[in-house]
């Protein structure tokens, strides 16, 4: 039987308990990284290096892209032979596997931009424009109501506003790239700005792009972009989609959730016996993911070499580094709860389309309840959270600023209902919203001019500014987005697991039952989704239990 450590029965069992837990803290040490911010485990223990069939079907998925080598030659030669890229399915380096098709000749309509907001990478950033939220401050007001009536004439803009029909991205956070931009290939400089996008909701739930602001600052070459500035729209629209890529993966992706849990499972090696019922619940969705963060994507490795990755992105070494510190510490993790984060964005209008939201929705209640009953059978009252000094343990591991330094994640425990929803959440985060965030990416930016990680010419700078197509392409990068397709069809086409594995020979017989249950409502929600996707225009599959993994296993 898992048991809490209270309930331990004599004290030989405790105190082995508290010697597994003391040789495990020499193990699993703090160390942090990025602008010394960041918790990481000082040395990776053995323990979290992946197993032969890990490495085995990470190969087996690279062996796919085979039959488009000799493609890939003959870019590569073009490009040694400083030939530019000639259009944009160039940028399609494995025509046999390619990233989404359909994207070569849509990707500069408006509306495949709105479309990314609510069901590509980083479906977090959008927010409604209401009294309580207005536009930015840097954005000037009078300026878009211009533009809007000049552009909408179904409503005016004060009942749109209303109606929660206008919507706004704003990547102020990523001023310390603009400021400090990166370059590579010997000095080839990178571009980034700090735009604000306003965007309508059409009658038919779809999102419209209206205006884009490329700085935050009032500056004479810093306009207002409409659909009717032609090439410099386009280039607007892809300053967004560069601000959008790195603010997905520096702030949402690699911060937000590979580091939030690198410091939830230093807690659970750390403070967790192996038999306490939540670590026996956790450890499954625990797997690889130290392995994974610890593979220097951005960081210097031991010769100095920054990550290959993360050169891409637009910043330079240390401010991409101070980036991702500043998205930790600017975190709150009971804030970013998924019913919380959909209220303090605003986004609860049901005309828009949002399927991360809809099916979110049904798998952040289902592991809800899962959690609570499977706490329930363990912990008969609040008194009984109080008294576990395991699990106390664990959330100060996770919260302390001498340990994991998570923003907003509890400090201790006072009652079931707050452990059931921090685990939920755990578990939410680390299953589901890591599907969204990480497994989308091949199919939208593995095709690079989508969404560049760095602009490689200077932003428009203002109205007068002459681009014409091929000015478009300057901006793009050229051979090194084979690079990031190859790296992001590695990390997407690659699962090991699935939401809802679990070993129950560990499990307690009730435990296992209530495994059971939530096993047979992922399989009603799969069948949900299924039968959403058949009515949707666009379907969205990375909310489907089946196609879920179990945790940020790569
Ligand atoms: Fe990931």
């Amino acid at each position: 039987m898992n048991k809490l450590p209270q309930h331990e029965e004599n004290s030989h069992a405790v105190e082995n308990r508290k010697s597994y837990l003391l040789h495990r803290q020499t193990q699993y040490q703090y160390a942090y990284e990025y602008a010394h911010t960041i918790a990481v485990v000082r040395k990776l223990p053995c323990r979290e290096i992946p197993g032969i069939g890990y490495w085995l079907r990470g190969g087996i998925n690279l062996l796919q892209l085979i039959p488009s080598l000799p493609n890939l030659l003959v870019t590569f030669s073009r490009y040694l032979l400083g030939k530019p890229l000639e259009n944009y399915q160039d940028y399609v380096f494995y025509p046999f596997s390619p990233p989404n098709p359909r994207l070569v000749d849509t990707f500069q309509q408006d509306l495949t931009f709105g479309l990314q907001r609510v069901i590509g990478v980083n479906p977090v950033v959008l927010r409604a424009v209401t009294r309580q939220n207005p536009l930015p401050a840097a954005l000037p007001e009078s300026e878009i109501r211009r533009i809007f009536a000049e552009q909408i004439i179904e409503v005016d803009y004060a009942a749109a506003l209303e109606q929660k029909r206008v919507y706004v991205l704003d990547y102020a956070s990523l001023e310390i790239l603009q400021q400090n931009p990166g370059s590579i290939d010997g000095g080839r400089k990178q571009y980034v700005t700090t735009p604000i996008v306003v965007l309508f909701l059409q009658s038919d739930g779809l999102l419209q792009p209206l205006a884009i602001q490329l700085y935050q600052d009032a500056r004479p070459d810093n306009p207002v972009y409409t659909p009717k500035d032609g090439n410099l729209w386009l280039a607007a629209k892809m300053f967004a989609q560069v601000a959008d890529g790195n603010h997905h993966i520096l702030y949402t992706h690699a911060t937000r959730i590979h580091y939030v849990m690198e410091a939830i499972i230093m807690a659970s090696r750390r403070q967790l016996y192996k038999s306490h019922p939540l670590s026996v619940l956790l450890n499954p969705h625990l797997q690889h993911t130290l392995n994974v963060n610890h593979q220097h994507t951005f960081l210097r490795n031991q010769k100095g070499q920054p990550g290959r990755y993360g050169e891409l992105f637009a910043g330079d070494y240390d401010a991409t580094t101070q980036c991702m510190a500043n998205a930790m510490t600017s975190f709150n993790f009971k804030a970013s709860a998924f019913p919380n984060d959909i209220a303090k964005r605003e986004v609860d209008n049901p005309a828009l389309f949002y399927p991360f939201r809809d099916d979110g929705m049904l798998l952040w209640n289902a592991i809800q309840s899962f959690v609570k009953e499977y706490i329930d059978v363990y912990y008969r009252s609040d008194a009984d959270v109080i008294e576990d000094y395991e699990i106390q343990a664990w959330t100060n591991d996770v919260s302390a600023q001498d340990r994991g330094r998570i923003p907003g994640f509890p400090a201790r425990f006072e009652s079931k209902q707050e452990l059931a929803e921090t685990f939920g959440h755990v578990i939410f985060l680390c299953t589901a919203f890591h599907s969204c965030i990480h497994f989308n990416q091949y199919k939208y930016p593995g095709f690079v001019p989508i969404m560049p990680h760095s602009a490689y010419a200077p932003p428009p700078m203002g109205k007068n500014t002459e681009i014409d197509a091929a000015g478009l392409f300057k901006l793009q990068p050229a051979f090194r987005a084979a690079n990031s397709q190859t790296w992001t069809y590695f990390q997407t086409n690659f699962t090991v697991n699935r939401i809802g594995q679990y070993p129950l020979g560990q499990f307690d017989p009730a435990a296992r039952d209530v495994i059971e249950r939530f096993r047979s409502q992922l399989k009603e929600i799969e069948g949900q989704i299924d039968q959403r996707n058949s009515n949707r225009s666009v379907t969205y599959d990375r909310m489907n239990p089946r196609l879920i993994p179990n945790g940020v296993t790569v």
